[in-house]
């Protein structure tokens, strides 16, 4: 009799899911005793891995991810581009990397302008004058410096070999290659590269890139200042003059990456660390879950009506915010410290109503406008001792620019649209903004990656980050609220469903599968705009240490193939 009411309660439990945590059905966390690299890239993370087996540190182990990156996802992975590198160590000091790319020293504020101040189509996406001042390399050998414990030429190595002596390539490689055809195809060395001069790789090819192997080669051999006044430089330099592009020598010399305070925040009781400016997206989550800590979640029920709207009309007010203030902060003030006070938070949550949409022109005035998909990538490391590194970088859209400097086989970015070309007018993300992210020399374009490390009570619980340009801050919202409203574990915060919206335009967008029609008619009822057509949002890789046992876990997210490894 015992035992069958025990079992009725145990059923009771795991049916509303009241007491036990919830569980969508999602596959396990990858689980390991001493540490795990979650990334986009199989590869990548195993050689991750293999560096820390070896004695190297998260750190080490970030640095040897992302030059692997560079050569097994070329779309994001990158040495032309830039990023941001959170880096926790185990006794607790944070630091953040701040590798963004800047501004050439001869950009100016109207130069995607013509002559009747309207924005030239593609000039500020593709080609060489759409390319931002590389920070790749010397952020890596930055935090290589401070906190790394193995040599530059040892967290090269892999990535240099896997360059020269070639990899498989697997199906999302393949088919992100595909994606950019018509780009790749207008620059000859990523049409040699990238498409073989039209004889395309297809899924179980092996790619081998040569030139890419000399020019890691060299910075194994010369260092990382080698990039910036080397051979490299020269590559670069020359092919820009070639090609009307803008960067010079004098750029290359001149670029530094800085080192900064990670943007703090809280949450019903947690800590979080988080992507200060030249990123928009810290600010934007810290003023997001403020508002969201006056609402009861967890009671709304995860992807129930009430909470979506909720998490929309957020969305909606940090997104105009963002917007208007935000910018690079070396350059323009930013009212950061109002945007993320509670007392803000409490203005704008009395604002939102239960029962209808505001729309987006009646917070702020706006055109709706179209936005396309693009990619960047994130990793999250966590190692033995207990020190994590959570970095997102990108080449801006997917191969950036589409430009290979001549002989150096690597990808140039095309950060240069995440400025304002002029304001009013939205970017390749559909993204309005100010005169505060106007273009100027050395100035860094606004950016809305959000590498984030969340505490309890001073201890580490988890990590997170993700592509997808703005929807990376909705992205890292929807990972925090998963996990610390609805208990999920890491893997079920980052399988879960997510949705976007970003003020203008006016419109939610959300994955397949991922709203029931029923639920998409109550948005619809009360005047959410809802996109004809659903698709993925975000690739998120995050680590979390189980508080019970000390384990780590780690998630990579099913939308784009990557994969958690751990030892
Ligand atoms: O820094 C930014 O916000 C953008 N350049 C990021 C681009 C991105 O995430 C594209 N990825 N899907």
């Amino acid at each position: 009799m015992k035992r069958a009411f025990t079992a009725i309660l145990l059923l009771a439990l795991l049916t509303t899911g009241a007491v036990v945590a919830p569980s969508a059905a999602s596959r396990e966390p990858v689980r390991a005793r001493h540490g795990i690299v979650a990334s986009v890239s199989e590869i990548a993370s195993k050689v991750g891995v293999d560096v820390m087996q070896r004695g190297g540190n998260a750190v080490d182990a970030a640095v040897a991810v992302a030059l692997t990156l560079a050569v097994t996802w070329p779309s994001a992975g990158n040495i032309g581009g830039g990023g941001f590198m959170m880096i926790r160590r185990a006794d607790g000091r944070t630091e953040v990397i701040d590798y963004r790319e800047r501004a050439p020293l001869t950009a100016s504020r109207d130069m995607y302008l013509n002559e009747k101040g309207e924005v030239i189509k593609n000039a500020s996406t593709v080609g060489y004058r759409a390319v931002g001042v590389p920070g790749t390399i010397s952020g890596l050998a930055l935090a290589l410096s401070r906190h790394g414990k193995l040599k530059w030429a040892d967290v090269i190595e892999p990535a240099r070999a896997l360059a020269a002596e070639g990899f498989t390539l697997n199906h999302q490689t393949v088919r992100s290659i595909q994606g950019s055809r018509e780009l790749l195809a207008k620059f000859p060395d990523s049409n040699r590269i990238y498409l073989r001069d039209g004889k395309y790789y297809e899924e179980g090819d092996t790619i081998t890139q040569p030139d890419l192997a000399k020019t890691l080669t060299r910075l194994k051999e010369k260092g990382p200042r080698e990039f910036y006044e080397g051979e490299t430089a020269r590559l670069i330099v020359d092919d820009m003059q070639r090609n009307g592009g803008l960067i010079t020598a004098q750029d290359l010399k001149g670029y530094e990456p800085t080192i900064r305070n990670p943007l703090k925040g809280t949450y019903r009781g947690y800590e979080l660390l988080t992507m200060p400016p030249p990123s928009s997206g810290g600010a934007a989550l810290i003023e997001m879950l403020n508002v969201l800590e006056h609402y009861d979640l967890a009671r709304m029920g995860w992807n129930s009506s009430a909470e979506l709207h909720l998490l929309i009309e957020t969305m909606r007010r940090a997104f105009a915010d963002r917007a208007e203030f935000m910018g690079d902060t070396d350059f323009v003030k930013v009212p950061v410290a109002g945007l993320i006070s509670k007392k803000y938070a409490a203005e704008i949550a009395k604002t939102i109503a239960s029962d209808h949409a505001t729309p987006s022109e009646n917070i702020r005035a706006g055109k709706p406008v179209s936005y396309e998909s693009t990619e960047t990538t994130h990793f999250t490391i966590i190692d033995q001792e207990g020190n994590v590194v959570s970095n997102t970088y990108t080449l801006n859209n997917s191969f950036g620019s589409g430009v290979t400097a001549r002989g150096t086989g690597f990808l140039l970015n095309n950060e240069m649209d995440d400025f304002t070309s002029k304001p009013g007018v939205p970017n390749a993300y559909g993204l309005l903004q100010s005169e505060a992210n106007a273009i100027a020399p050395k100035k860094r374009p606004l950016s809305a990656m959000t590498p984030t490390i969340v505490l309890k009570d001073g201890k580490f619980v988890f990590a997170i980050g993700s592509p997808g340009g703005p929807t990376i801050i909705n992205t890292v919202l929807q990972v925090v609220v998963n996990v610390i409203d609805y208990g999920m574990n890491i893997q079920q915060a980052i399988d879960s469903p997510r949705i976007h919206h970003q003020w203008m335009p006016d419109v939610v967008r959300w994955e397949p599968m991922g709203i029931n029609g029923d639920t998409r008619a109550a948005l619809m009822s009360i005047g959410q705009k809802l996109s004809d057509r659903s698709g993925f949002i975000g690739d998120a890789h995050g680590v979390m240490v189980e508080a019970s046992t000390g384990m780590r876990l780690g998630a990579s997210d099913p939308r784009l193939g990557g994969a958690a490894v751990g030892y």
